[in-house]
């Protein structure tokens, strides 16, 4: 059974973990690090299965050019071990934190990633509402607004946190 919860105190290994497995590398699990560190680290949440971690994913602060209000968030990493993916866990975690941060006072989330994964989320190219990525993401650059009007006033360029100058590529 898969449990969604955020994480303990005591859980930042095997959270690392997860996401060395899923890229194959170390600079997503030293971004969760980075960015706790920071303190732009602003929710995270993660998959239990069978008493131990198996997906986590983490939002972060991001800075918008024209309208920054702080109720944005930058989605990333988000990573399932990899006997775990394409089981509907990666979608799981995702849906959960969507509705948690609907809850909060969010109005809206990027994520810079495939269209196709994010698509089956609601989101669409954030060029559509005149934002773009540092990365010449494109298309990839991509914005929910959790509630209608979620993205009204934001516009320009958007900046995610500094621990994201870790990642190589
Ligand atoms: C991407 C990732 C988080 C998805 O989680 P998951 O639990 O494997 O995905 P789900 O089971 O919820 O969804 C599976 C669907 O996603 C698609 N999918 C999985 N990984 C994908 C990827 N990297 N790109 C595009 N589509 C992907 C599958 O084709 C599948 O589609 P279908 O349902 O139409 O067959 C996970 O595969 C992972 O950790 N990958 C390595 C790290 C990574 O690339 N993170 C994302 C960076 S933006």
């Amino acid at each position: 059974m898969i449990v969604i919860r955020p994480p303990r105190l005591d859980e930042l290994a095997a959270i690392m973990a997860v996401h060395r497995a899923a890229f194959g590398r170390d600079d997503e699990a030293a971004l969760v690090g980075r960015l706790r560190a920071d303190g732009d680290d602003a929710f995270e949440l993660l998959a239990e299965a069978d008493g131990a971690v198996v997906a986590h994913v983490a939002f972060s602060r991001l800075r918008i050019e024209h309208g920054d209000d702080g109720l944005a968030l930058g989605l990333a990493p988000v990573a399932v071990l990899p006997a775990w993916q394409r089981r509907g866990v990666g979608s799981t975690l995702i849906r959960h934190s969507l509705e948690a941060l609907r809850k909060q006072p969010m109005r809206a989330v990027m994520v810079l990633g495939d269209p196709g994964y994010y698509a089956r989320f609601g989101f669409t190219p954030a060029s559509r509402a005149s934002l773009h990525d540092t990365y010449g993401g494109g298309d990839a650059f991509m914005a929910l607004a959790l509630h209608s009007g979620g993205l009204d006033g934001y516009r320009g360029r958007v900046d995610y946190a500094p621990a994201f100058d870790l990642l190589t590529d």
